[in-house]
């Protein structure tokens, strides 16, 4: 292998360079992942190394690099435009902005000369857009030195804003990373950073030019604002807006900066700096922390659970799926149970599929592997093979076929995993094998509760894990629960000891008792409740949005002791936590059903409602149910749409 520094040969299982001791490894083209220069499958992701790489960016021309970003975007989405594009365009949507400003390059190219700078640009700019991806963004626009790209638009994503947050925070963190292997290149070099803006808020999406840019129709605001806060964002710093903060709150750390004067804008307007991610990664967590509405209802499907745990306390291995729509209670029945089995003596491991993770392999596995052997967020490599060396000793696993593949797995350095003579589907054999040996004599302990939450976002890897996993635990004192959205379609067949918990939308009474929890009182008007029942259609998640907007926004009151309607009802407007599930929902239906939608609603004003798995197969009346959370507002129904829909 060549030398990348100083170019002499050095023979193919050499690790460093014989010349001048430069480390050799190959970097795969596909995931990124260093490899050991004897490698000819990728370590990460199984890419065949001896297939010659594409150019650079730094080697082609901007149309070039325009087209290659294309190529890079996230997968499946460039078709997913194409298919949508004419729906697509006009389309009022709430989007995401972020901008990507680099600091130093001035100085570099005075440092370097424009040559050398530049390349070191193309470097950066792989950086940036690799980031953007990773989290299914998409770069817009490559500006004189960064870009500018956008979460939600052309498709909607459900958690943008955070996706954008989390990909600006990665942005930074691989800037830190080149820093450090710039230094080691070239002394003196001043160190590259970033300064990112973000701003949620609803644009209208023009035409999409050949490159599937997206052209703003109506810009307003929300790209201006984004830019802004680019601006004010010191080097290496995170700057959002308001509104960016209140969809985001909870799951990051946040610095509140005050009032900031902006311009363009009348009024000073809050501007927040991004710390860093805090623990709490899901929806839930985040409620969970704020404080939980009392639990309601689900008595049925919580005994399930809990019958389910006493067959498997006696060796007969069970599982259990809780399956429903978003926002409707999989991850709270979850927490009940688990409250409810609190003081059993049993090993209670949880993993979480991430809608941002579908690209990263195992995630909920390595979740699952951390909250087994006690492993945090900060541990070092030293550590992590600490924790797993005692861990295993107190299961009485074996040690040498075990360990490395835990620390594989984990990303440790030097795991001692054989990646010569393994094909990479005979690694994740092993791997496999080694986790499920883990849980059986982990059983055998005291009984394993394994959670798995959300598995519509799970990756390949993961998936077959739990598949194995299944078919390894009907005889242990092994209970799994998995959760999902009804578009998940698991693939392991009828087993005896899997059932599914089908969740439904909670009941008018149930609704109207959260709605009571939640203002403390059932002193409330006829129409009040009338309005939440409509609008909310017993999904928890809705019910708890609804009030708090509706209370913020002072369209209701508390007179006397009761609640009351205090604004007329047109002025309710669908708070934008529940838009971003909503229109997520709305790009992931079949074509001809968002067809449907489209049509019905009045683009320009609010986003049409829908939470219907499968439109075709739902009866025009519930259709009808589920679209009238719009319909004192914007939703335009008309018969004639719905017969075509049914003729589909
Ligand atoms: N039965 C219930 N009683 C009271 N609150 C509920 C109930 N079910 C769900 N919630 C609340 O509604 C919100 C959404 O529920 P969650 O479990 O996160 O939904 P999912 O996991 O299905 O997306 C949470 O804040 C949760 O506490
Ligand atoms: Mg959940």
């Amino acid at each position: 292998m060549k030398c990348p520094k100083c170019k002499s040969e050095n023979l193919d299982e050499a690790m460093f360079c014989g010349s001048c001791g430069a480390k050799l490894s190959i970097v795969c083209s596909q995931c990124g992942f260093e490899n050991p220069p004897r490698n000819k499958f990728c370590n990460g992701c199984g890419h065949d190394l001896t297939i010659p790489s594409e150019p650079t960016l730094k080697d082609l021309s901007l149309d070039e690099k325009l087209e290659k970003i294309q190529k890079y975007l996230p997968k499946g989405i460039t078709e997913k435009i194409l298919a949508q594009r004419d729906r697509i365009e006009g389309e009022r949507k709430q989007v995401t902005v972020m901008f990507c400003d680099m600091e130093g390059f001035t100085q570099l190219s005075e440092k370097l000369g424009p040559e050398e700078a530049y390349t070191i640009m193309d470097q950066v700019y792989e950086i940036l857009i690799h980031k953007v991806h990773d989290y299914e963004g998409t770069v817009n626009e490559m500006t004189g030195d960064g870009i500018m790209a956008l979460f939600g638009a052309p498709i909607a994503l459900e958690d943008a804003p955070q996706r954008a947050i989390r990909s600006g925070y990665a942005i930074h963190r691989e800037m830190s990373r080149f820093n450090d292997r710039m230094k080691q290149e070239k002394e003196n070099l001043p160190p590259l950073k970033m300064r990112i803006g973000i701003h949620t808020g609803p644009v209208v999406v023009g035409t999409l030019g050949n490159d599937l840019r997206v052209e703003f129709k109506a810009v307003g605001d929300t790209v201006n604002l984004a830019s802004r806060m680019e601006g004010l964002a010191e080097p290496g710093a995170t700057y959002v807006s308001n509104d960016t903060f209140k969809l985001t709150e909870g799951f990051f750390r946040f610095e509140a900066l005050g009032k900031r004067e902006v311009k363009g804008k009348g009024e000073p307007v809050n501007v927040f700096r991004v710390i860093a991610p805090s623990s709490r990664r899901t929806r839930f967590d985040v409620s969970a922390e704020r404080g939980l509405t009392p639990f309601v209802g689900r008595e049925r499907a919580l005994e399930l659970l809990l019958d389910g745990f006493e067959h498997a306390k006696t060796g007969r291995g069970q599982a259990f799926s809780i399956v429903s729509e978003a926002g409707v209670g999989k991850s709270r029945l979850l927490y009940e149970f688990r409250k409810a089995v609190a003081n059993e003596d049993v090993t209670f491991l949880e993993g979480k599929c991430l809608s941002y993770s579908r690209g990263v392999a195992y995630h909920p596995v390595i979740d699952v592997l951390k909250s087994n052997f006690d492993i945090a967020e900060g541990d070092g490599d030293v550590e992590i093979r600490e924790k797993l060396k005692r861990g295993l000793k107190i299961l009485g696993a074996d040690e040498a076929s075990t360990l490395p593949y835990l620390l594989e797995l984990l990303s440790v350095k030097d795991s001692g995993v054989d990646t010569v003579s393994l094909t990479p589907e005979a690694r994740k054999d092993r791997i496999i094998e080694a986790l499920n040996r883990n849980a059986i004599k982990a059983s055998e302990i005291r009984p394993v509760i394994m959670a798995i939450e959300d598995l519509h976002w799970i990756d390949k890897s993961s998936e077959d894990r739990l598949e194995s996993l299944l078919d390894v635990i009907s005889g242990a004192r092994i209970f799994l629960i998995f959760t999902y959205r009804p578009e998940f379609v698991h693939t392991w067949g009828a087993r005896s000891y899997h059932s599914q918990v089908n969740l439904n939308r909670l009941s008018n009474r149930e609704s109207l008792a959260m709605m009571a929890h939640r203002l403390g009182t059932e002193e409330v008007d006829r129409d009040l409740e009338e309005l939440i029942l409509e609008k909310t259609e017993g999904v928890p998640f809705f019910i708890e949005e609804f009030i708090k907007s509706l209370t913020e926004l002072k369209i209701i009151e508390k007179k006397e002791n009761r609640y009351h309607l205090a604004k007329n009802i047109k002025d309710v407007i669908i708070p934008s936590t529940v838009q971003d599930v909503i229109m997520a929902r709305i790009d992931s239906l079949p074509e001809e059903a968002k067809g449907v939608l489209q049509t019905g609603s009045v683009v320009g004003r609010e986003f049409s409602h829908v939470l219907i798995n499968r439109v075709m197969d739902t009866p025009e009346q519930e259709l009808l149910s589920h679209l009238s959370i719009l319909k004192d507002s914007e939703l335009v129904y008309e018969r004639g749409v719905m017969a075509d829909l049914k003729m589909h």
